[in-house]
């Protein structure tokens, strides 16, 4: 069976580094592998009710007894630190010590909390991650960034926690719900659109392929993933700067997603953002080559909706870009591009102000 590997080097890192593992039905022998990767460490699983279900974790764990945390429900209502509790006193109650690695199996929640846990526990073990959906293939298992909700807001407790290992199984995705599956894909356009023009044509030629779930063309899409983000993470581990890049779409995107009581999922959201990130680069004139239509038609594919719902507002939506944690004086940076496959990045500056009545502007064209 061919994997393929990226290794990503974080330099705050004890180990240095880790390496993305990518290939079409690696989950039934990744146990072996993890076993002899991580060999002398106790593993702790911690999945939700889906995997169960859709048969992943008997899949990964075969017949080996296992210490295993299933979150019930599944999704971001569990993402809370009750979770967090009532996993480390499931790890505490198996005896398990520092010499412990978690095993995250599941979407961008089940990686969010797994991570986090293992930050936490015993002041920090190691975590790898299995991540079985688009968005947690593409996006949220790479780069480290894990938490859990509070009552008021999303990540209110978080950590950057580097994983030690990731590994990519395509073939888990065949399981995945339509919506979910096509809005995870809004991050792989949002990646080729700030970074990669030939992987950005490649999504244009291959979509049908995409939506088909073709293993070959999502292996291919998970490397472009891995090289992009694993690139830039390396170099700006903790968002300093460069990773802000991440962001294209994300500050308009978590404005609706929040304005629409989470009724939208975060691709979803996403997706009317990169429309608006593409708009804004349109008033401010960087955009005259007609990029905005090439990207739309590929959103327009996956069947994200690409309208604000009926009841939002301007002014709700610009209340809730001023609350933007990234935001300096109640205003935040925006990520742009200045062409398909290049982020505008005039002074080294990954994220540039736009002015408040350019922004308004824009989100009255989307509503
Ligand atoms: N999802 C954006 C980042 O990981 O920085």
């Amino acid at each position: 069976m061919a994997i393929m590997e990226h290794t990503v080097n974080i330099p705050a890192r004890e180990a240095g580094s880790y390496k993305i593992s990518i290939g079409t039905g690696i989950l039934d022998s990744l146990w072996a592998k993890i076993e002899a990767d991580f060999a002398g460490c106790n593993k702790f699983v911690v999945t939700d009710e889906n995997l169960v279900s859709a048969g992943h974790l008997g899949r990964l764990l075969g017949r080996c007894e296992v210490p295993t945390y299933i979150i019930s429900p599944a999704g971001e209502p569990s993402k809370s630190i009750d979770t967090l509790i009532s996993i480390i006193e499931t790890m505490e109650k198996a005896y398990l010590g520092r010499d412990t690695i978690v095993v995250g199996l599941g979407g961008g929640t089940v990686g969010d909390i797994a991570g986090f846990a293992a930050s936490t526990f015993k002041r920090g073990v190691p975590v790898v991650h299995i991540p079985t959906t688009t968005v947690a293939q593409a996006d949220s298992a790479i780069g480290g960034k894990t938490g859990v909700d509070s009552t008021m807001s999303k990540n209110a407790f978080g950590a950057f926690w580097h994983p030690a290992a990731v590994y990519i199984d395509v073939a888990a995705l065949a399981t995945l719900d339509e919506r979910q599956y096509r809005a995870g894909l809004v991050e792989s356009v949002k990646h080729a659109v700030i970074a990669d023009s030939d992987y950005f044509a490649f999504i244009e030629e291959n979509i049908e392929a995409i939506l088909a779930r073709d293993n070959a063309v999502l292996e291919k899409i998970a490397d472009c993933n891995c090289r992009i983000k694993g690139g830039v993470v390396e170099t700006d581990p903790n968002e300093q700067n460069m990773r802000r890049m991440l962001n294209y779409g994300h500050t308009i995107g978590h404005a609706v997603e929040s304005a629409s009581g989470y009724e939208l999922l975060h691709g979803e959201a996403v997706a009317i953002g990169i429309i608006g990130a593409g708009l804004i680069e349109i008033e401010v004139g960087l955009a005259k080559d007609g990029r905005l239509d090439r990207i739309r038609q590929i959103l327009e594919k996956l069947g994200v909706p690409l309208e604000l719902p009926q009841d939002l507002t301007e002014n709700k939506l610009i209340d809730l870009i001023k609350r933007d944690k990234k935001a300096v004086n109640r205003w935040p940076k925006f990520v742009l591009t200045s062409r398909i496959g290049q982020v505008y990045c005039p002074n080294d500056q990954w994220a540039v102000d736009v002015e408040r009545p350019i922004v308004g502007k824009v989100l009255r064209k989307l509503l």
